[in-house]
């Protein structure tokens, strides 16, 4: 699949996500939540599009060793989710970076909601090629999102080029085993648009290559697999909405796609990491 094709996949799966702008107001609404007096407080436990909800912020936090005056790059930061927590308990500004129209429109109508507009912004574009000048971001995250970047290697290059010597780049992500095979990646990219899966050893490389020097890297696969077959029943949960928005094929199709990529994680075919690397 070509490069173009590849975005216009991953647009269009997160164009039709269970998650989005109008399911969380629908959600917020349906909860009895106040829209007019939104804060970060109340909105953390809709919008965080990652496994662990919070506490996987409050843990690259920690790992990053994040401080008030760090500038934070968020890389792939879909509905915002991560980008507000991190500004209101850490007392950071925070850009996050996204390829999906529809992502970071929700991000930035959910941000002047909580009234962070002022610490939080946001840009739409390719993590590939981010319009950001050179070293400027103390730090950079992401979570589960370069999974669906097939070039590693002009991802963290272009990552390392906009952060400032010394910087902390902490992120999650899914990552492949020795035992995947190239059927199940290719379902995988045809289903889920993710690409380019590599394992922990390589992502090691790979940074090391683009420039980073590797802290820590954590193998979460174990943690996740249970974290996953929850996060199945979530996205169950939001059957009816998911069919009233895209359709009862969608759905389905969503279903089996999400099944079988959680269970890799029984199989062992898949796995998860928590990594830091200093910018060199
Ligand atoms: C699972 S979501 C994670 C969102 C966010 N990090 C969070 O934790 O709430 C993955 C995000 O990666 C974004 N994404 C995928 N490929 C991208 C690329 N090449 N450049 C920028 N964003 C990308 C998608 O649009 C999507 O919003």
């Amino acid at each position: 699949m070509s490069k173009d094709t590849h975005l216009e996949e991953v647009r269009s799966f997160y164009d039709s996500h269970p998650i989005s702008l109008p399911q969380i107001l629908e959600k917020l609404d349906r909860d009895g939540v106040d829209l007019r007096t939104l804060t970060e407080d109340t909105l953390q436990a809709y919008d965080q599009d990652h496994y662990s909800g919070v506490a996987a912020n409050d843990a690259l936090a920690e790992l990053a060793d994040l401080a008030e005056s760090d500038h934070v790059l968020d890389i792939c930061c879909g509905l915002g989710g991560p980008a507000r927590y991190i500004a209101r308990h850490y007392g950071c500004r925070v850009t996050g970076v996204d390829l999906t129209g529809s992502r970071i429109e929700g991000a930035a109508e959910l941000t002047r909601m909580t009234g962070q507009a002022d610490r939080v912004t946001f840009l739409c574009a390719d993590a590939m090629s981010m319009p950001l000048p050179d070293d400027g971001f103390d730090v950079a995250i992401s979570q589960e999102a370069f999974c669906h970047i097939p070039d590693k290697d002009k991802l963290l290059q272009e990552t390392a080029r906009l952060m400032k010597p010394g910087g902390r780049l902490a992120f999650t992500d899914i990552v492949g085993t020795d035992a995947i095979s190239d059927a199940t990646r290719q379902r995988l990219e045809r289903e889920l648009a993710l690409a380019g899966l590599c394992t922990i050893p390589e992502y090691c490389q790979r940074l090391e290559r683009a420039g980073f020097a590797v802290q820590k890297a954590i193998d979460l696969g174990e943690t996740w697999r249970e974290i996953l077959i929850e996060r199945l029943a979530m996205y169950r949960s939001l059957k009816d909405q998911t069919v009233e928005r895209f359709g009862q094929a969608h759905f389905d199709n969503w279903d089996s796609a999400y099944a079988f990529f959680v269970d890799q994680y029984r199989t062992g075919d898949l796995s998860g990491v928590r990594l830091l690397a200093t910018r060199l």
